[in-house]
């Protein structure tokens, strides 16, 4: 068997040196080596040997993907239309968000339409897999499990068993001996993924890794493996809330970005088919501070409340906090407010918060913010059947955006009247749908400040599908 080889790597250029020193000979960078452990000994030291590699040509025909569906749609979309044979799939997110169940409703439809599916955990016992299963009416799934944490025993199973998918449940528990390095460390972690895509790519069988992400952000192990696999998908949600968003943030066989909705409910995780209604569902009344943001995320529309909370702030600094947006561009926005419009937040607390524990990436937010920020402040409610969109630049102009015929078709289907959006050429007038233009930050504020009469009445999320 290898035993494990310690080179010393130098972080800056990636020379190998068989022994540590403070410079690197190669660069001539000071304190970049570091001390790295390969199993693949009987490579080290063979550099003669070699192997012939074969050229093909750019326009050689390849097979098409092969794609099988797992039967949860929101997942399928997700993926891009399916797993792909001999992929690997790294799915990450907070510990509790629904990793494992997603998985193993995942992994049940799969068997359940004749995939041969294993389903690997080291986290938990067979029994409670078992008492998972019964709780989401899968107990009789023909999903084979295995409860393991020696990735040498795992690998030379699923060797033997050639599965077409297999889910680890946790990568993170997963430990290859030999390395010399605990369960859980960065250096177990890459080696137990490099194995597993090795398997993947070597016999055909699609292999889905779990990822926990740590608690400040800062993933212990998934963001160290994102580069080795296919597909990166990122399972996000508030856990206060009962929504999941699934975001692709790599994909070699499918769109990057696309996101699947699911809430959680007793029964499991269940597909949202109308994320919007879902979104705005909460909405009671129009208050100061509200905004509905006609969004995109992936391929599809999106409308989600932005609401802004201003208070005055007894604070020498005073608070900026936001979530579910980004804080720098808050900031930006706080600054356009004050230059612009002449708005000004100084000695006030701004809380920003997009409601549902959505977490918005698409740069069209500003306009709604920027809405929900200059309602908060004057204490003037914009009217609730407006929906808005749009980009703001630096000199406070409105820059046109991407995609807006799915948003005013978005907001007309959940009843909306009104849509302020940025001038832009492809925008549809025929939508049935008043569009107010807005070529100009100070003028939109005092626009939709001024448009304070009418705006009791909401409309009625739900009666979109
Ligand atoms: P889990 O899938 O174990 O999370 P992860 O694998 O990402 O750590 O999800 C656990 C949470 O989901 C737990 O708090 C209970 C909740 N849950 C439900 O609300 N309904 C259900 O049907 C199941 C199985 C779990
Ligand atoms: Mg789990």
């Amino acid at each position: 068997m290898a035993r494990p080889v310690t080179t010393f790597v130098c972080r800056s250029c990636g020379a190998t040196h068989s022994k540590w020193s403070g410079q690197c000979d190669a660069c001539g960078e000071w304190n970049t080596i570091e001390n790295s452990v390969s199993l693949d000994k009987s490579r080290a030291g063979r550099a003669t040997g070699f192997r012939a590699v074969d050229l093909k040509k750019l326009s050689d025909e390849d097979v098409e993907a092969s794609r099988t569906l797992t039967g949860v749609s929101e997942l399928d979309r997700v993926f891009g239309g399916g797993i792909v044979r001999a992929s690997a799939i790294l799915l990450g997110g907070d510990p509790g968000i629904g990793k494992s169940t997603l998985l193993l409703q995942a992994a049940a439809r799969l068997a359940e339409s004749g995939t041969n599916t294993v389903y690997v955990s080291g986290e938990e016992a067979a029994a409670q897999i078992r008492m998972r299963a019964r709780r989401l009416g899968l107990a009789s799934a023909p999903v084979r499990i295995a409860v393991d944490t020696s990735l040498r025993d795992v690998v030379a199973m699923l060797g033997q068993e050639l599965p077409d998918v297999v889910i680890i449940d946790s990568i993170q528990t997963m430990w290859l001996e030999g390395i010399d390095a605990s369960p859980g460390s960065i250096g177990q972690v890459r080696a137990s993924t490099h194995e597993l895509v090795h398997f993947a790519k070597s016999t055909g069988t699609t292999v889905i890794l779990v990822g926990h992400v740590t608690k400040d952000g800062q993933i212990a192990g998934p963001r160290a493996i994102e580069h080795m696999v296919d597909t990166v998908l990122y399972f996000e949600g508030d856990r206060g809330h009962h929504f999941r968003i699934l975001r692709a943030v790599k994909n070699r066989f499918g769109p990057a970005d696309e996101i699947g909705v699911f809430e959680m409910t007793g029964k499991g995780l269940e597909e949202v088919a109308n994320p919007s209604a879902l979104f705005l569902s909460n909405r009671e009344s129009v208050t100061p501070g509200s905004a509905v943001f006609a969004g995109i995320e992936g391929s599809r529309p999106l409308l989600v409340e932005i609401q802004a909370l201003v208070a005055n702030s007894p604070l020498g600094s005073p608070r900026r906090t936001v979530v579910g947006w980004d804080g720098g561009r808050l900031a930006m926005i706080l600054a356009v407010l004050d230059a612009r419009a002449g708005m000004s937040f100084a000695g006030k607390d701004v809380y920003l918060n997009v409601a549902g524990g959505l977490r918005i990436t698409d740069p069209a937010a500003d306009l709604a913010v920027a809405g929900a920020l200059a309602s908060a402040n004057e204490g003037i409610a914009i009217a609730g059947s407006a929906a808005l969109f749009g980009e703001v630049s630096l000199s406070g102009a409105l820059r046109p955006v991407a995609q807006v015929d799915p948003r005013l078709r978005e907001a007309q289907k959940l009843g909306f009247d009104t849509v302020y959006a940025p001038s832009q050429k492809k925008i549809r007038t025929d939508s049935g749908l008043v569009i107010r233009e807005v070529l100009e930050l100070g003028e939109f504020v005092n626009e939709i400040l001024a448009a304070r009469p009418s705006m009791s009445r909401l409309p009625d999320a739900q009666s979109g599908d």
